[in-house]
């Protein structure tokens, strides 16, 4: 099926010079030539945002800064952002790097395909535009089939950020790529939603020990039980003066368009306080009892499980979104590792600046 993008952005029409298409495919049996046109519109220079198994991401090739540059131009996203480069195995990770060492020998055997992305030294092959000019490369290899078949049949590496604009929330849906960026790529691959719902992990090899950039799918006792130690970046980096390890980690990030607060305790009595102040607010809650009676409230009960949760979260933001609400209210989930990248997203969709 193919359709049109339908939503009309509010920024100004000059900007939206193309339309985009949308590409309906199988995400269990990914059909060939759906695929084959989008590797035709990546390999011309245009972008492609297609689902991986956490977020849908914008795809260029990445060995074509002038294409990677457009996906800066299309997200708004700062210079000094670095991409995560797409490959289809690890030894198409190797050509890029400048070095593997054992720890990404044992870390991609385990977990690629998979939500895992690794920062290693850069090899010449990656364009400067690529790595915003840093001397590291991210790589990973995706799971889900439809970001396989298109990174085999293009035979050629992907740079690929999530497919929103810069500091939005990540899409987890076709309809979620198009709100942000119809009008500004070429085509979207529409599988249905994805599985994962939160971005990879992000892990810096070039330190002793490996260093935790950004809390993602894959739990850090996972890679813990294949390296041994491994350092986190200190809770409030982002917020300090100091360089950041991960530009990636700005403060405000992943944001929903509604304020967006944490609470330490269910939320229930700030959520009556806001609602009587005549607010319309969303609230993302353990409790099961329903108290969704208040004028003004969407209730979302989020499950206890953080994988669980981690696949609804995005969705549950965009929806609040959709539905308008102007504040969200946020149970905080407990402070354990299980839990640190939706405790880490949430934290980030809450800061104001
Ligand atoms: O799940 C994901 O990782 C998704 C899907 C599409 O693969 N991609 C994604 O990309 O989340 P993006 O660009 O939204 O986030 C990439 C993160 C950013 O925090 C960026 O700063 C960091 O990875 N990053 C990329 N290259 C880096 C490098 N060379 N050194 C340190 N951090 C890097
Ligand atoms: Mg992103």
């Amino acid at each position: 099926m193919e359709t049109s993008g339908s939503r009309v952005a509010a920024e100004p029409s000059t900007e939206l010079t193309m339309s985009t298409k949308v590409l309906s495919i199988s995400s269990t049996a990914p059909e060939a030539d759906v695929i084959a046109r989008a590797a035709r519109v990546l390999r011309s220079g245009g972008l492609v945002a297609f689902p991986t198994e956490t977020v849908y991401g914008l795809g260029a090739v990445a060995l074509n800064p002038t294409a990677v540059a457009r996906i800066f131009a299309a997200k708004g996203r700062p210079g000094d952002n670095p991409l995560i480069v797409h490959v289809a195995d690890a030894t198409d990770a190797e050509r890029l790097v400048g070095a593997w060492p054992d720890a990404a020998a044992r870390l991609t055997e385990r977990f690629w395909p998979g939500p895992l992305t690794l920062v290693l030294p850069k090899s010449r092959t990656v364009p400067d535009i690529v790595t915003a000019g840093g001397p590291t490369v991210a790589v990973r290899v995706p799971a889900h089939p439809v970001a396989l078949a298109l990174l085999r049949a293009i035979g050629l590496p992907i740079a690929a950020p999530s497919a929103n604009r810069s500091t939005c929330l990540s899409p987890t849906r076709a309809e979620h790529v198009l709100r942000d960026l119809d009008g500004r790529i070429e085509l979207v691959l529409d599988a249905g939603p994805t599985s994962g719902g939160l971005e990879s992990t992000v892990l810096d090899l070039t330190t002793k020990p490996p260093r935790l950039l950004r809390p993602g799918l894959l739990p850090p006792a996972e890679i813990k039980a294949v390296l041994g130690t491994i350092t986190r970046v200190a809770r409030g980096t982002a917020e300090a003066q100091e360089p950041l390890p991960s530009p990636g980690m700005m403060a405000r990030h992943y944001a929903p368009n509604a304020r967006l607060e944490t609470v330490s305790d269910d939320g229930w009595g700030r959520v009556q306080f806001l609602c009587r102040s005549g607010q319309k607010v969303g609230w993302l809650t353990f409790a099961t009892r329903a108290e969704q009676s208040l004028g003004g409230l969407i209730c979302m009960v989020m499950p206890r499980d953080p994988i669980a949760y981690a696949a609804q979260l995005y969705a549950v933001l965009h929806a609040l979104d959709d539905h308008g609400v102007e504040r969200i209210v946020a149970a905080i989930p407990p402070d354990t590792e299980e839990w640190l990248a939706v405790r880490d997203r949430l934290r980030r969709a809450a800061f104001v600046p």
